[in-house]
């Protein structure tokens, strides 16, 4: 039986990972469960609810919350973080200001991205530091965004610890076109797959029988992007208008380049003019969510908590928890699964830099990971991939030297901003709203 903690237990989708857990109670049995946040009453509005979940569903797993890094880290197996480094609050001051120019105001794409990420590789860091000093042995599964810039980050600051980072997109995106295919689930789907985090494209999408499904999702795409065709389409996700918009959206990314599928989040790039025409400066989707789910979470945890139990409880196994889940199961248990992982690319995609952080295909076991070859890749591929792994190289550069100059050079470079000048009007805006969390430029 293993140990975990949940590093930023007050998240809004804590809930939905502990409910995960319970369900896979046969497949990844647990010990202990412990949460951990640095915002103690936060956090407390999760745990109350979760601790009274866990006591009717799953009572032989030990749960505590706590503050304490030295309790929350001491003899885990795993970690799994995420941590948003200053809430809600701050994703508005992201997606906002760069709204101000209009430029894309994205909390992991563009200036946003950029920002969160000066903000987040101190608290993931931290994070790695607490699990080798507590729990040496442990893996920390990371979901904390950027997820592309956190991975640079630790690469280079924290090289030989044993994190795997992660994201939940493509899993969403496999999940799509299974339904569009009349498969179960995304994992009925074998993959190939190359690019950074939310910047990358399919290249092969088969069955587990080795049937090509491509062309039946590619006449699909073309005409309806990820999103339904008429007869409709059951996906959580697409229950809500903004994602509904981020699938359909994908019809117009691979209309410009056919030879592949694309992650939806490459409308931020290809698409910035789109993005910024459709969006309201004035409410972005950090007021969405902290208007829905936030305020449909914790409404729903204080609710359990003050009827003291979780009987009818609204809350459900998030879908995004799925992928952690099997991420630590195939690591304690040696399934060798196939999963898209951020990884040091070393050759995988054979014509980009090898210590560009890529998104690929790994073989999951109890070694660790083995990334996959996806060969060489297209002109056009390549060009935009080198572009953001600059962007990326840069912000970590920035924050590790204190350069205001490097930072502006990254937000100069990112395909999202028009101009050296606009860049530097949305980054002084940027640093001043993060004083509290970016080191002093
Ligand atoms: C997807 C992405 C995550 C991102 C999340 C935002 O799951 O893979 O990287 O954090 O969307 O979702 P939200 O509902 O908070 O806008």
């Amino acid at each position: 039986k293993k140990s975990v903690v949940i590093a930023g237990g007050g998240s809004t989708y804590t809930a939905g990972i502990v409910m995960m857990l319970i369900n896979n109670q046969d497949k990844f049995p647990l010990k202990s469960l412990k949460f951990y946040d640095n915002d103690f009453e936060r956090q407390k509005v999760v745990a109350d609810a979760c601790e009274i979940i866990i006591r009717e569903r799953a009572p032989e797993i030990e749960f505590v919350a706590t503050t304490d890094p030295e309790v929350a880290f001491k003899d885990v197996d795993f970690v799994m973080a995420h941590i948003r480094q200053g809430g809600l609050k701050m994703r508005e001051m992201d997606e906002k200001i760069p709204m101000k120019y209009d430029v894309v105001g994205q909390e992991t794409c563009g200036p946003g991205g950029i920002a969160y990420g000066m903000r987040s590789i101190t608290g993931v860091v931290e994070l790695i530091d607490y699990m080798e000093e507590y729990s040496p042995n442990a893996w920390m599964l990371n979901y904390s965004n950027p997820a592309s810039i956190v991975a640079e980050a630790t690469r280079v600051m924290r090289p030989n610890a044993k994190i795997i980072n992660i994201c939940d997109m493509p899993v969403a995106i496999k999940q799509g076109m299974a339904d569009i295919v009349g498969l179960k689930s995304g994992n009925d789907i074998v993959d190939r797959y190359y690019g950074l985090n939310h910047y990358g494209w399919w290249t092969e999408i088969l069955d587990k029988d080795g049937n090509d499904l491509m062309p039946k999702l590619k006449e699909h795409v073309k005409e309806y992007g990820y999103g339904p065709d008429t007869s409709g389409n059951d996906n959580p996700l697409l229950m809500e208008q903004s994602w509904m918009d981020t699938f359909t959206k994908a019809k117009d990314i691979y209309a410009v380049d056919p030879d592949t599928l694309p992650n939806t989040y490459l409308k931020y790039y290809l698409y910035p003019d789109y993005v910024v025409k459709h969006t309201d400066p004035n409410h972005t989707r950090a007021n969405e969510v902290m208007e829905n789910r936030e305020k449909n979470v914790f409404t729903e945890c204080r609710n359990i908590t003050s009827k003291g139990t979780a009987e009818d409880t609204t809350l459900e196994a998030g879908e995004h928890a799925e992928f952690i889940v099997q991420l630590a199961g195939a690591l304690s248990y040696n399934t060798h699964e196939r999963m898209l992982l951020i990884v040091e690319n070393n050759g995988a995609i054979a014509n980009i830099e090898n210590d560009a952080m890529v998104e690929v295909p790994c073989i999951v076991s109890k070694r660790g990971y083995e990334p996959l070859a996806m060969g060489k890749i297209p002109t056009f591929q390549k060009g935009m991939i080198e572009q953001q792994v600059s962007v990326e190289k840069l912000v970590v550069q920035a924050y590790m030297e204190k350069s205001y100059q490097k930072l502006w050079k990254a937000l100069t470079l990112s395909a999202t901003v028009p101009s050296a000048g606009v860049a530097k009007l949305i980054l002084d805006d940027l640093q001043e709203a993060n004083k509290e969390y970016w080191p002093e430029l």
